[in-house]
């Protein structure tokens, strides 16, 4: 029988939300990633309506699809099937019968379950068999205070079990959305980011702007991209303090293996497509790219990213279906896996899924269907783009998307209304960067047309920042292309408003032949070297690299669970 700590999480869950995957996380880092934890889901209190709490169905598989790859946490269920009503001394009871009176058992709790604690059946059993880890269910304002003070209040017929209590620092978990909303809805523009955040809220992100910073309509958002100097300064400034609040200082690593550059298409702004004649077409054998992927397994990637140029024949599809189960088992299902293969059919998409993948870039490169009729062949149509964007939601996929910012004919109108597809579609994660030119292709002859380098990167810059504000808990990637047009392009994106990085693991042979802009980064530097860069750049940028972590986006999380509950 085990000997690592058991912690439990009891709740209605109705639904979960990222609030309680933050308090999980906080509990297990509290023994170091050593222990296990379990959601136990409650049953419907019988005198509740629907509205007021979902039928257990729904609740059990929305916990499921939200502790899907998280290795150490899962979903219990056996309150739903234990005779009612239940009582916690009753389930802990059909713990120990199963995990053995030895295993250390923890019950994690609200600061707030305290003082009715002794009214709990057999409450003194409780606290023999497990110990209590408090985490403070702190106000907004003074979140230190209350947490310091949550364990000290115990009530008396409490204190004689103080040892049993242990508080986790560091959390913060807004009392309820009903309040956030309430918070949201005042005139003060920054606090209800502040508390607005760790939490889903069923506030359009937008109300919970810093209105006297950007307006809540594209128009205003035009205004804002265009702001340099100061008012850009405090843009960026606004856009990190959400981001502290809700994603956080983590930084996610993906590993980034560029499969293939043989494509089929022919977008006008791209080195490696097919209309090119100078490139070396490589496919990295599959015995190199497992190999790639078991070295960022170890090293403690979370995730890594398979990319290449489109194809959709068969022998395409087979192989990255192999390569995902092989991946998935070499990781025991640990890995994240991240597609970023081109427009496909709901079929293969759904093929992928199955074998593993739970994540898929396709940028839509513009909103505007006219300007990517512009960047495009004719049959490279926007409607098909549009259309294998919603295949991938329809899959269950965590779906990024991204554009370029800065190319020819784009106006900073395109660019805001680019952040509202983001917003409107339900992007889960955005990549996005500047557009940088490339001799070899037919975008080059409109050079002249684009903003100068200094200005896309200012442009992106302000693009992700408004990102951050208008969806706070989207992943967001510090691209390759803001490291090309600046030596410290992605420590400020990072700074700003990222919070993945995708550090390049193509076996090293290739990496020169991935040639989609001119100056891209990461051809020549060896692995080594790239760890020890990655690590310095993020601490740089005042973030913390989380290893062994798939980092998936809170913003999936709420785009399956809507709802106004706590
Ligand atoms: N500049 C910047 N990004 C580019 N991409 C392709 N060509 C360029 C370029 N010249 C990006 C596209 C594509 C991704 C694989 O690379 O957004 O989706
Ligand atoms: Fe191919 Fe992608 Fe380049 Fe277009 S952008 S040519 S689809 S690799």
């Amino acid at each position: 029988m085990s000997s690592r700590p058991l912690i439990l999480y009891f709740g209605s869950f109705n639904p979960v939300h990222a609030g309680h995957i933050a308090v999980a996380e906080a509990a297990l880092r509290h023994f170091g990633g050593e222990a296990d934890l379990w959601f136990m889901l409650s049953a419907r209190n019988p005198f509740k309506t629907e509205a007021e709490m979902w039928p257990d169905e729904r609740r059990w598989a929305l916990l499921q699809a939200a502790l899907d790859g998280r290795a150490a946490m899962r979903a219990c269920d056996w309150e739903l099937h234990l005779p009612r009503p239940s009582y916690t001394v009753r389930t802990l009871e059909a713990v120990r019968a199963r995990e053995g009176a030895d295993r250390p058992l923890f019950l994690l709790m609200g600061e707030d379950n305290l003082p009715r604690f002794t009214q709990w059946r057999a409450y003194e059993t409780i606290l023999d068999w497990c110990r209590v880890l408090v985490y403070p269910r702190a106000s907004a304002d003074e979140p230190a205070e209350a947490a310091r003070e949550a364990v000290p209040q115990l009530q008396a017929s409490l204190s004689a079990y103080a040892d049993r209590f242990i508080l986790l620092r560091g959390v913060l978990y807004p009392q309820s959305s009903t309040a956030i909303r309430a918070q949201a809805a005042a005139a003060d523009p920054v606090t209800p980011i502040m508390s607005a955040t760790p939490i889903m809220s069923a506030t359009p992100a937008a109300a919970a702007t810093p209105a006297a910073l950007i307006g809540h309509a594209p128009a205003d958002w035009a205004q804002c991209l265009q702001w340099r100097g100061e008012k850009a300064q405090a843009l960026r400034e606004a856009a990190r303090q959400v981001k502290l609040q809700t994603v956080g200082r983590e930084v996610y690593l993906r590993g980034l293996i560029e499969y293939s550059n043989i494509c089929r298409k022919n977008c006008y702004y791209c080195g490696i497509r097919a209309g090119n004649p100078a490139v070396a077409r490589y496919t990295v054998t599959e015995a190199e790219v497992l190999a790639a992927v078991e070295n960022a397994y170890r090293a403690g990637f979370g995730s890594i990213v398979l990319q290449s140029g489109e194809r959709q024949d068969r022998d395409f599809i087979e192989t990255v279906e192999r390569l995902l189960k092989a991946a998935m088992r070499l990781s025991d299902g640990r890995l994240g896996i991240t597609l970023s293969l081109g427009e496909q059919t709901l079929e293969t998409y759904k093929r992928w899924r199955e074998a593993g993948a739970t994540r898929y870039l396709l940028r839509i490169e513009t909103s505007n269907p006219t300007l990517y009729a512009q960047l495009h062949p004719a049959d490279h149509r926007f409607a098909d783009r549009l259309k294998a964007l919603e295949a991938l939601q329809a899959a269950d996929y965590q779906v990024g998307s991204g554009v370029m910012i800065g190319l020819p004919g784009q106006t900073p109108e395109d660019l805001a209304a680019d952040l509202a597809f983001f917003r409107d579609f339900g992007i889960d994660m955005v990549g996005m960067g500047p557009y940088i030119e490339h001799h070899e292709t037919p975008l080059y002859a409109r050079r002249h047309e684009i903003p100068t380098l200094a200005e896309r990167y200012e442009l992106s810059l302000n693009m992700l920042a408004l990102l951050r504000l208008i969806m706070p808990t989207v992943n967001m990637a510090a691209t390759t292309a803001m490291a090309s047009l600046h030596p410290r392009g992605r420590e400020e994106a990072l700074r700003v408003a990222a919070n993945v990085i995708m550090p390049n693991i193509t076996p090293a042979r290739y990496r020169g032949d991935y040639f989609l802009y001119e100056n891209k980064l990461c051809i020549c530097e060896s692995e080594r070297d790239a760890k020890d860069r990655i690590e310095a750049l993020v601490q740089a940028a005042g973030g913390e690299i989380r290893y062994f972590e798939k980092g998936d986006p809170q913003h999936y999380f709420e785009r399956l669970a809507p709802s106004d509950e706590p």
